[in-house]
């Protein structure tokens, strides 16, 4: 088994600099697609022998890391809110939660009943991969978000007109949804998973003041629970420029940067005490190999060679990626950060 990941995750020394891509599997690869033609995403989740072939598509890049095909939204739907991926406009939430009333009716679901797929899919793929698998699940706030909006958003103005508004209501529906992730991620990991992550995708969307109000309770009581587990936990958001120590202070092993924040700065104030992952534009995978490589030299350099450094990208590969760039990273990033 090579465990480079879960040993860079721990601030180990390592022989070179493990790598893997948030969204390493999805539509940037020809072989996704091409089940993609005849299913819908939610049937190729539900369908752990399918889910399986495609978190297993990228090994052939190389990648330290496999990371479980699935979606931060399916614990959505047995909570009670139903939701569909629309051709072209991304998540669709069936009756978006408005009121007291609706978050009271949310279900507060156990994994094993409610999502046994995705525990399946974890329990077979742990006799196929030869690295460590990642499981993950949606912040608290980013699942919310989703609920309250109804889909994507471009500036949360319900989310937050429910939590500036209605903070008592806010507080429940955040306690529901936090209390979900926490089981989700536990019965991830009793199923097998070597690592979690937490996707707050979004946080980086709230002042910091806010954030320590309204999120980061309930972030960091999921995360203290999980870690109190012992399997490396990344936390990651995006746009978290001046939330670092905040989302430091939630908890984490391992803290993911985003791309717009110098690594080298991001880490000296989350601390060295944790590990960090990041933090490559995923768009400097669109240009020559050159440009890419480049990219993913900066990225070392600001790392450093310091134990705790985890590769990765500063969110999701984008679907107009050439597989070709995402392999000749892989091998830059092995060769270049041997030690
Ligand atoms: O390879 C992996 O990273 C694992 C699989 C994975 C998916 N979604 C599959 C997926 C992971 C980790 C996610 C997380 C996720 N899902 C997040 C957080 C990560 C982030 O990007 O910040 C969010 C916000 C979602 C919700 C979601 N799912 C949206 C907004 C969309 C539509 C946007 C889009 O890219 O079309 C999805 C669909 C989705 N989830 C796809 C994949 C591969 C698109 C694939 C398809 O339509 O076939």
């Amino acid at each position: 088994m090579n465990d480079l990941f879960l040993r860079a995750c721990r601030r180990e020394r390592v022989e070179r600099t493990p790598v893997w891509f948030m969204r390493q599997a999805g539509r940037y690869m020809p072989e996704y697609r091409k089940m993609r033609e005849a299913r819908t995403l939610l049937e190729l989740i539900k369908t752990p022998e399918l889910a399986v072939q495609v978190t297993l598509q990228p090994m052939v890049l190389g990648v330290d890391a496999a990371i479980l095909f699935a979606d931060i939204l399916l614990p959505l739907e047995p909570m009670g809110a139903s939701f569909e991926f629309a051709k072209g406009e991304g998540p669709v939430i069936h009756e978006p939660i408005a009121n007291r009333d609706q978050i009271d009716r949310l279900r507060v679901i156990d994994p094993e009943e409610s999502l046994p797929y995705v525990l399946s899919t974890v329990r077979l793929l742990k006799r196929e991969l030869k690295v460590p698998l990642i499981g993950f699940a949606g912040g608290p706030f980013t699942l919310a978000s989703y609920l309250v909006e109804g889909g994507k958003s471009a500036n949360f103005a319900k989310t937050k007109r429910l939590m500036f508004g209605a903070p008592d209501a806010w507080s429940a529906l955040m306690e529901k949804l936090g209390e979900v992730v926490r089981r989700y991620l536990r019965a991830q990991i009793a199923a097998g998973v070597d690592a979690v992550q937490l996707f707050d995708s979004w946080v980086g969307d709230l002042a910091p003041a806010d954030y320590v109000q309204y999120v980061q309770p309930h972030v960091r009581r999921v995360l203290t629970d999980v870690e109190s587990i012992g399997v490396p936990v990344i936390h990651f958001g995006t746009g978290t420029a001046a939330l670092l120590e905040e989302m430091r202070s939630a908890g984490g092993t391992v803290v993911g940067v985003d791309f717009c924040t110098p690594l080298d700065s991001a880490w000296a104030r989350i601390g060295y005490d944790r590990g960090v992952q990041g933090n490559m534009d995923p768009c400097a995978l669109l240009a020559t190999r050159a440009v890419a490589t480049a990219h993913a030299q900066r990225v070392l350099d600001a790392a450093a060679g310091r134990p705790g450094h985890v590769f990765n990208l500063g969110h999701g590969i984008v679907p107009e990626t050439p597989v070709d760039n995402v392999r000749a990273v892989v091998e830059y990033v092995r060769q270049a950060s041997a030690r």
